[in-house]
């Protein structure tokens, strides 16, 4: 993992938030090459979202909503994480957290109030019932210092207009989902959909995240692709199924190693207060096996929910059955920064070549940042403008990066390291014959290929599908 965020700072992918003031905790900014790779990340889940299905359109709802949304939601009410305080070193911790930790040390006896039943770690009204008066901080040591859980809401506030006054706050939105369940019934009298049908969505999210960290997988600000699945209600565990299904072959699709990729099932406890059924795909990062995207089952509580507190009818007409009902929504949850930071940790690996060290970002050619270095072999005899020239045509079909100095073989691992699929080097043949030299930069295979055939070769990798 260290190598990996060395990386990312080294070659301009990803850098602290306000860097030259110290810095704002996990808080990331994207470089040259994290844009890259992230808007084409978020172009790939869109093609495949979007332009792959005929029943599945998009919208970008505004970050800010009605404050109204989030009591309809339940994020008000629900979305809390019971906080536990040390009055001595003021350190905070998640009760959850600690639970977990001192159940893995089976010093269970420090909670000396309030059963836990197992697996009860998300259950907030056990939680809040917990008391530790014996126990000893684990930031600190000392005993007898730590605060009964407290609730603490998850999403950030902020005003509305110049007063800043209770009447005035509005919320960051802490999920995107609720941008497309407002506008539900617009896209229904807009888009000429029918059950089933998707809402695609890519969009910013924030949440006042206690324990946030392991470098850009889990922060306050953040990017999720969501999309509402709308169903009759019996097909909902059909469609889940088929979801997940679908979700987990896309990762796969995404060069990530299946033998890294696994499907959880939420426990009861587990549930967010929305579900009926929910699975996470989980990827096995460095630091454990965590959730990469979230699939739910949301039933009709959103629509109905939103039904209730905007006092708009969101049910759905079968114009075949005239049956009348309240659709049920399957989720798919996606985080782009956390596919970003998979697609780079899973990529990552360090060879030996021609006795010299090379590091190597494996990523598919569709997301790679540039799809191929151009080379001339010296950069005088004309070489270099037909390099240039080279890279202007492949241009229209991808982004290219050229250089034109230093040995060949330094410049192709330069590429290697960012991930860069494709090595083209132009040399005195070229003159000759208008080959130049293609060289893969997973199986090092090397070829001949005609220059004016490149762009079309290079297109026909670049399919997605
Ligand atoms: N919309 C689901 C989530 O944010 O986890």
């Amino acid at each position: 993992m260290d190598k990996v965020v060395s990386l990312c700072k080294r070659r301009g992918f990803v850098f602290q938030s306000s860097e030259i003031y110290g810095g704002l905790a996990s808080i990331w900014d994207y470089g040259p090459l994290g844009i890259a790779l992230k808007n084409n990340i978020a172009n790939y889940w869109w093609r495949e979202m979007t332009q792959l299905h005929d029943n599945i359109v998009g919208v970008d709802a505004a970050i800010l909503m009605h404050p109204q949304v989030w009591k309809a939601s339940g994020h008000v009410d629900g979305f809390v994480d019971p906080l536990v305080d040390c009055k001595q070193c003021k350190a905070r911790f998640k009760a959850q957290d600690l639970i977990k930790q001192w159940r893995a040390k089976k010093k269970l006896a420090a909670i000396s109030d309030g059963e836990i039943p197992d697996g009860g770690e998300g259950d907030i009204e056990q939680l809040m019932k917990v008391r530790w008066p014996e126990a000893a901080c684990p930031s600190c040591g000392t005993t007898g210092n730590l605060t009964a859980p407290r609730q603490f809401n998850l999403m950030l506030k902020t005003f509305l207009g110049p007063v800043e006054e209770s009447a005035a706050v509005v919320y960051l939105r802490p999920e995107t989902a609720q941008g497309i369940y407002v506008n539900y019934q617009n896209v229904v009298n807009t888009a000429r959909v029918k059950l089933p049908f998707g809402i695609a969505q890519i969009g910013k999210a924030f949440r006042n995240e206690i324990t946030p960290g392991n470098f850009i997988f889990r922060t306050r600000e953040f990017e999720q692709m969501e999309m509402q699945f709308f169903v009759p209600p019996a097909d909902a565990t059909e469609w889940l199924v088929k979801w997940c299904d679908k979700r987990f072959k896309y990762y796969k699709k995404l060069g990530i190693r299946p033998d890294k990729l696994r499907l959880h099932q939420h426990t009861p406890q587990e549930l967010a207060h929305y579900a009926a059924d929910a699975y996470d795909i989980e990827y096995e990062f460095p630091f454990g096996w965590q959730e990469l995207e979230g699939i739910h089952n949301r039933t009709d509580f959103d629509l109905k929910r939103h039904t209730e507190f905007s006092g708009k009818d969101l049910s759905y007409m079968n114009e075949e059955t005239k049956e009348r009902f309240v659709p049920y929504i399957i989720e798919t949850s996606s985080g782009l920064n956390r596919t970003l930071l998979t697609c780079l940790v899973d990529g990552y690996y360090e060879d030996t070549q021609d006795g010299e060290a090379r590091t190597v970002l494996r990523l598919a050619p569709e997301i790679a940042p540039f799809k191929a270095g151009v080379f001339s072999l010296v950069k005088k005899d004309g070489l270099a403008e037909l390099a240039d020239q080279l890279a202007n045509d492949l241009r229209k079909v991808g982004a290219v990066f050229v250089d034109h100095s230093g040995s060949i073989g330094r410049r192709y691992r330069r590429m290697d390291e960012i991930g860069t699929p494709w090595g083209i080097t132009v040399d005195y043949q070229t003159k000759e014959d208008q080959t130049v030299t293609l060289r893969d930069r997973d199986t090092l295979e090397q070829l001949r290929i005609k220059m004016n055939e490149l762009p079309g070769w290079m297109a026909a990798k670049l399919v997605v599908g």
